[in-house]
């Protein structure tokens, strides 16, 4: 194995097939862009098993992803990709930046959900972007970023169904996209999903279980994310 990459929370490694990576899953948190950073035993393994159990759910709903299988306590071997560089945000409930943006207090529930693009690129701080600087910048065509908007809220549905039964509101998340290196013209969920990519909150009591415990300095991060996982588990698990 040769390491190709290395970002803020994982590490790519070629395989000895040419058209698989190994992705693992780091312990490091960052947030605000890398300005904030964190060391958190066992975040690469929960990661890990949220972003295996939600690959296979969303599979099973005909949901195409990167995921290929299982490889460990960190890592799981993935389908060799160009990722698009463009985050899309899916949103139910005002939080974050949007509450920011648009001066709104966090919680309301949007009329629908909120559909937003950025541009992925680290030394620009990933901006808010729209279908014409997507045009612009070459990004994706027309019809493949319908394709990726289509795919935000079909996962939105099924993740928002998914986390509820799990006693979790899916407030918000960020999803990535690649072309398949062995067909382009192929579109697939990449990267992760985990509660580093998505805000979730307690259906009961509206506590945060996500990465918002570390950006807003709540503690008890990694409990949230075991709690998640805990959840998780149990909704998916086969039904006797
Ligand atoms: P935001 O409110 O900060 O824009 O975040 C919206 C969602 O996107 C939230 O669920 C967290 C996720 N996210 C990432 O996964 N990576 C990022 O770099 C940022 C800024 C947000
Ligand atoms: N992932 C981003 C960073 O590392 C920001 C975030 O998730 O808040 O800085």
């Amino acid at each position: 194995m040769t390491p190709l990459y290395e970002g803020k929370a994982k590490r790519l490694f070629t395989t000895d097939h040419p058209d698989e990576l190994l992705m693992e899953f780091k312990d490091s948190a960052t947030a605000f862009n890398g300005a904030k950073k964190a060391e958190f035993e066992n975040k690469g393994r929960f990661n890990k098993a949220l972003t295996v159990l939600i690959y296979r759910a969303l599979e099973a709903r005909g949901v195409p992803t990167h995921f290929v299988r299982d490889a460990g306590d960190i890592a799981i071997i993935v389908k060799k990709v160009s990722i698009i560089p463009i985050e899309l945000v899916v949103r139910n409930v005002v939080a974050g930046s949007l509450a920011k943006r648009l001066g709104r207090p966090e919680g309301g529930k949007l009329r629908q959900p909120l559909v937003e693009l950025y541009f992925k690129d680290d030394a620009l701080g990933d901006p808010m972007i729209n279908d014409e600087h997507v045009r612009e910048l070459g990004l994706a065509s027309p019809e493949e970023l319908g394709r990726l908007k289509q795919f935000g809220l079909r996962v939105n549905d099924l993740l928002g169904d998914l986390f509820a039964g799990a006693g979790l509101t899916l407030v918000d998340f960020k999803l990535e996209f690649g072309r398949l290196a062995t067909d382009p013209s192929t579109v697939v969920l990449a990267d992760e999903i985990s509660p580093d990519t998505c805000r979730l909150w307690d259906a009961q009591t509206g506590e945060k279980m996500d990465k918002d415990r570390f950006r807003r300095d709540l503690g008890g991060v990694m409990e949230s994310y075991a709690e998640v996982l805990r959840r998780l588990e149990k909704e998916l698990a086969p039904k006797s």
